[in-house]
């Protein structure tokens, strides 16, 4: 069982991750022209947040995440608001073989690249899904002190700019925007929180 299924039912319950999709959505309308990509990918999409508040912008978002219960609240999503041009999945880049039919010209990536280990090996399957010139959205932790998951988590503690940059030029792509565009915020009073979550952009080359 994947840790995300038994979260999945609730996932869109806590309104802060709709408003931190939306919110994050405009930021990346902001640096990108969304009117000239075709067929997208998000990738780690859990219930499909940031796919939903990307839906008028994008013609086709594949929306891949290796939790099956995830998946199906996304699927359930699209069924109920009769939403035909996401296309939810489950899989897992690592493990699972894929064929896309054509290639990505937009990833992106929102909360996902901290749970997995191998930076590397994704960045390098993105690499062989992603269209000449295409882009690599990335929104994640910057690097934290271990306090943002308040559960057993062998990831990453959040992410370097140097090291990102530096392992996505190796991976073959050109990053050009990285900026802080919201904090998250956790724990009350002296306990209180806030952890900066960047949005960095690559072009393939
Ligand atoms: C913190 S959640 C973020 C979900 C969504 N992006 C959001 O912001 O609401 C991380 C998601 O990544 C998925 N995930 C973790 N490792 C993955 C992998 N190797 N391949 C695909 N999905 C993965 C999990 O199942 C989970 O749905």
């Amino acid at each position: 069982m994947n840790e995300f299924d038994e979260f999945a039912a609730t996932w869109d319950d806590d309104p802060i991750r709709v408003e931190r999709a939306v919110s994050i959505a405009q930021s990346m309308r902001n640096i990108l022209d969304m009117n000239t990509y075709q067929n997208a990918l998000e990738y780690g999409s859990g219930t499909g947040l940031l796919s939903f508040a990307l839906k008028d912008d994008l013609k086709r978002i594949t929306l891949m995440d290796e939790s099956i219960e995830m998946t199906k609240v996304a699927m359930e999503k699209c069924k109920l608001s009769q939403v035909n041009h996401l296309h939810p999945i489950k899989m897992d880049l690592l493990i699972d073989e894929y064929q896309p039919g054509s290639r990505f010209d937009l990833i992106f990536i929102l909360l996902t690249l901290h749970h997995i280990i191998d930076t590397k090996e994704i960045l390098s399957r993105f690499k062989h899904l992603i269209a000449p010139n295409g882009a690599l959205a990335i929104i994640d932790l910057e690097t934290e002190d271990g306090s943002f998951h308040d559960r057993e988590f062998n990831g990453h503690l959040g992410f370097d700019r140097n090291d990102l940059e530096k392992k996505a030029k190796e991976a073959g792509f050109q990053p050009f925007y990285y900026d802080v565009i919201y904090e998250i915020e956790k724990g009350e009073g002296e306990d209180k929180k806030s952890y900066p979550l960047f949005l960095m952009i690559a072009k393939s080359i």
